[in-house]
């Protein structure tokens, strides 16, 4: 099996698996957390009303912090080769379930409350972790399957050689072109960017493409010429199959920023959190 195919795999698969994992062990762990948790605020009175600094809102808040230092350390998880019961696909589904009942029990440590502090800076942090953490699920959940859909059984590497076989019938059937269009062509093939930056990646389709400029320009000359020279015409079928081409192998880049870009939010964020969760303890201890 190619290794680029075997990682897709790898990553459908313990996507497919995760959620499920275990008979949905964690969702119902994670369910009863947040179950119990909205049961003691609902039942429990706290005068005049539920907020961070009464016993249930401490004991809330050391809840929530634990669970953002244990799923912090799913960081530290990946990198360590081990099996059995807690395997990296069980911390996995742990650490979404979890993750996403810290949403609801942070929320009814503040009793609702927010304000322009360092409290809710940790807060915003936090939920903006969880929000990208569940579009990881998503892009985890949709890009493999696509990945594969778009690629059939051709490797990167094919897409790329086919791309170069075309490119030098094209450097070939462009000879008789006017110079002009012959300009165009060498354009689409050194000046058409088949790696790109992070962000570029995201766009499969982008409008600056030299080889759809060229596509575009030898059409507008065959639709105005009422007599077009033979050898647009083969030109441009060349062109079209480099492009699409060109739109396989630009998903498949899509694709795999987009199975990486969200941790770049999800990761410094966290960081981010630990470091205003900890001045919001130290805060409410030095003001206690
Ligand atoms: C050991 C852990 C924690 C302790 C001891 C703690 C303590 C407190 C205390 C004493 C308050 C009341 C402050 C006041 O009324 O001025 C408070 C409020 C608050 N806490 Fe925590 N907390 C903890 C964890 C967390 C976590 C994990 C979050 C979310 C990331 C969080 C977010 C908030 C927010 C948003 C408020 C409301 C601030 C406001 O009224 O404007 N806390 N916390
Ligand atoms: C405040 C809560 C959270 C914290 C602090 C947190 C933190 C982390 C950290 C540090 C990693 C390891 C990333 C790496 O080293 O590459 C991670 C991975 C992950 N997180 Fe979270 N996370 C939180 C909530 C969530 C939630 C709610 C979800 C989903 C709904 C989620 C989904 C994921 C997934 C799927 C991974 C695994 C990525 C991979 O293995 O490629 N996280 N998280």
């Amino acid at each position: 099996m190619r290794a680029s195919q075997s990682v897709q795999r790898r990553a459908s698969a313990r996507h497919e698996s995760f959620l499920k994992h275990a008979g949905y062990r964690y969702a119902w762990a994670a369910g009863a957390l947040s179950a119990f948790a909205l049961l003691a605020y609902v039942i429990i009175d706290i005068e005049p009303r539920h907020h961070g600094g009464s016993w249930l809102g401490y004991t809330l808040g050391a809840i929530s912090a634990g669970l953002i230092l244990w799923l912090t350390l799913l960081g530290l998880r990946k990198r360590a080769i081990t099996g059995g019961g807690w395997s990296l696909k069980g911390w996995t589904s742990a650490h979404v379930y979890l993750g996403l009942s810290l949403s609801l029990i942070a929320t009814l440590h503040a009793g609702f409350q927010v304000g322009w502090n360092i409290h809710t800076l940790a807060y915003v942090l936090m939920m903006i972790v969880i929000l990208s953490g569940l579009f990881g699920v998503y892009v985890y959940a949709v890009i493999p399957r696509r990945m594969s859909d778009n690629r059939g059984e051709t490797s990167s590497k094919e897409m790329l050689e086919a791309i170069a076989a075309i490119d030098r019938e094209l450097r070939i059937a462009a000879q008789p072109l006017p110079d002009a269009f012959s300009a165009r062509i060498k354009d689409a093939i050194e000046k058409t960017e088949l790696v790109r930056g992070p962000l570029a990646r995201l766009n499969a389709q982008p409008r600056s493409c030299p080889t759809r400029h060229a596509i575009l320009a030898l059409r507008a000359e065959i639709e105005a010429d009422a007599d077009p020279d033979d050898s647009f015409g083969p030109v441009v079928s060349l062109l079209e199959r480099r492009r699409a081409l060109l739109l396989r192998v630009r998903r498949y880049a899509r694709y795999k920023a987009l199975l990486e870009l969200w941790l770049y939010v999800h990761v410094p964020c966290t960081f981010g959190l630990i470091a205003a969760l900890i001045a919001h303890i130290v805060s409410v201890f030095y003001f206690w």
